[in-house]
């Protein structure tokens, strides 16, 4: 009697169990949790502009500079910037000055997954002491 009890409420958590996975398989759109906000970098500092996105299946990650996408697949950080694994991107070395390319410039993430896409808010990198270089 007993035993019978335990293994039917095994079943009924299965139950839930299956459901649940079968939430998480449905899809769901991109949703940009946290945008990039605008930072004032010194000259040949490394920035962070951070991107983080919720959507199921997991989405990609691209980020556009001045509307243009942005080549991050060699990105080593200093000539290119790094797209990191959460989605953030990450410069080693923002330039400026006579060292290499400015990497100043208007900067957003798009996150895209097979339900659609999203487009965060703009955010600017400035490079402080660029001027007068
Ligand atoms: C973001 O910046 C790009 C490039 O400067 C511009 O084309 C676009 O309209 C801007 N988007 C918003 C939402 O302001």
């Amino acid at each position: 009697m007993m035993r019978r009890c335990v293994s039917a409420s095994l079943v009924a958590l299965l139950g839930l169990l299956l459901s649940g996975t079968r939430v998480q398989t449905e899809e769901v759109e991109p949703l940009i949790v946290h945008h990039p906000s605008d930072v004032v970098v010194k000259l040949g500092n490394p920035a962070t502009l951070s991107c983080r996105v919720d959507g199921s299946p997991k989405p990609t990650i691209e980020w556009l500079r001045n509307g243009q996408p942005l080549g991050t697949q060699k990105g080593d950080g200093q000539v290119q910037p790094m797209l990191l694994s959460e989605g953030s991107l990450f410069f080693l070395n923002v330039g400026g000055g006579r060292r290499g390319p400015s990497h100043e410039g208007v900067y957003a993430c798009i996150a895209r997954n097979s339900a659609g896409k999203a487009i965060s808010r703009n955010a600017s990198l400035y490079i402080a002491g660029e001027m007068g270089t």
